[in-house]
């Protein structure tokens, strides 16, 4: 039975089920546009999805008469067709985020061509430990005017935000290395031969997916509470984390921020915060099986090893994704490709926006820490770039740039041409994720354990 596009169309509005398939089947808009109704229940059209094939057999309990029934077949014979349209859509996706089979040689290609530096280590970092880096007068400036609006801290003895200011001079012997936000390195340490760095830019050949990471980042950001309440900027952590610095105790991060961007996240019955948590996990899940293509066998082996030294659980929605991330399709949030590849991310991250820290040294679980940029509105001379002083690199900041660096080494980020009162500011703007990994982990997860423990004995008693 041949059925004309119009008949094919009401099917599929028919159901909302059918309606949330059909994105991933790339049926023509003119389908999509037409109006009509078959009257068929959501539950009629499940059964068919599973029961009903082009060829199949009329199911056993069925309130359709045979023409419902012939529209129905047309539709999966429609789908079917439009399978191979399907798949060769993802294809071209996993291509332009270099995970596919054919991508590999193009990725060899822009591997083997990142430069290789050997640098040797500062005697003392620059700039140096413990001061807030600017590069223009005004960024410091800035800073300063929202430091005399005296805004809130959890807690005022903590005196970094006053620390001393550091002009970094372009032409400064110190600065050993600075990299355009176009540039890559390979950086290894000229003593030790060991890696200190790696940048690449342009890592993903996928506009739209850098847009969809970085809207779901900033409304983590909006969302949830920054970690740093004491720098400028936000720092959220994703996924699970350890629990407070009392009880360590592996929960999903869910202290809301206060405020009006927070709003709908704080009204369970909006489902926002439910949807940003498994946006976040497939926004990870990507980083981490991007991580595994272009990372340097020594970070590659760091983080692999801590996962399962530690065995450490995936970020998986609080406990709603078991097998499959979803990414947006190449045009765009309604096409959605469920990936099954490979693995998910582990435990959770760290998201931010503008967000600015002075020069320190940290230490994490693995031996290496790296960023995704996935968005950068500004040129250079707005500020916000990332600096390895102990070996005097800047790294400017740009979209679509993935940095690694040891947290042992010292950093920090240089101050912005923005305003740090304005949560949602229109003058400037930078966002990307961490890759990191708290040293407090194991003990939150054998505090985890406890708590399970004892639950059960309570449960008993
Ligand atoms: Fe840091």
């Amino acid at each position: 039975m041949s059925l004309r596009p119009e008949q094919i169309a009401a099917a599929i509005v028919a159901s909302s089920s059918l309606q949330e398939l059909l994105p991933r089947f790339h049926l023509p808009d003119v389908h999509m546009e037409m109006i009509g109704s078959l009257g068929v229940s959501t539950q009629a059209m499940q059964s068919f999805l599973g029961a009903y094939a082009p060829e199949g057999r009329r199911p056993k309990s069925c309130r359709l008469d045979g023409n419902e029934l012939g529209l129905i077949q047309g539709l999966f014979l429609a789908l079917k067709n439009n399978v191979a349209i399907h798949r060769s859509r993802r294809a071209d996706l996993l291509f332009s985020l270099r995970l596919s089979p054919s991508a590999s040689s193009v990725l060899d290609n822009i591997l083997s061509s990142v430069p290789v530096i050997y640098l040797k280590r500062l005697k003392t970092p620059c700039p140096p430990l413990r001061h807030w880096i600017y590069e223009d007068a005004v960024h410091r400036q800035r800073y300063e005017d929202w430091l005399a609006t005296n805004p809130w801290t959890p807690d005022k003895r903590i005196k970094t935000r006053h620390y001393p200011f550091y002009f970094v001079d372009p032409t400064d012997n110190n600065l050993q290395l600075d990299l355009k936000p176009s540039q890559s390195a390979k950086v290894y340490d000229a003593d030790t031969k060991e890696l200190i760095m790696f940048v690449l830019a342009d890592v993903i050949a996928a506009p739209h997916i850098l847009s969809w990471m970085t809207e779901v980042i900033e409304r983590g950001c909006a969302a949830l509470r920054s970690v740093r309440l004491s720098d400028p900027g936000k720092l959220v952590v994703c996924g699970y984390s350890s629990g407070s610095r009392n009880e360590a105790c592996l929960g999903w991060s869910s202290t809301l921020a206060t405020g009006d961007m927070a709003k709908v996240f704080r009204k369970k019955a909006t489902g926002e915060l439910d949807r940003f948590n498994c946006d976040i996990s497939n926004v990870f899940s990507l980083t981490w099986n991007i991580f595994k293509k272009i990372a340097p066998e020594e970070v590659l082996q760091d983080y692999s090893n801590t996962v399962k030294l530690y065995d450490l659980p995936p970020m998986d929605g609080n406990g709603r994704q078991k097998k499959f991330f979803e990414i947006p399709g190449l045009s765009g949030p309604t096409e959605v490709h469920r990936q099954y590849l490979a693995d998910m991310a582990p435990v959770g991250g760290l998201v931010a926006k503008n967000y600015v820290r002075y020069v320190h040294t940290e230490t994490n679980l693995t031996k290496y820490m790296n960023s995704f940029t996935t968005f950068r509105g500004q040129d250079s001379s707005k500020g916000g770039h990332f600096y390895n002083c102990r070996y005097g690199i800047r790294v400017q900041g740009g979209a679509n740039r993935w940095v690694t660096w040891k947290p042992t080494d010292a950093h920090g980020t240089s101050l912005q041409d923005v305003d740090y009162s304005d949560p949602n500011p229109t003058d400037f703007k930078q966002v990307g994720l961490g890759t990191s990994l708290s040293n407090r982990l194991p003990a939150a997860i054998f505090g985890a354990y406890m708590k399970m423990i004892w639950e059960e004995d309570e449960e008993e008693d």
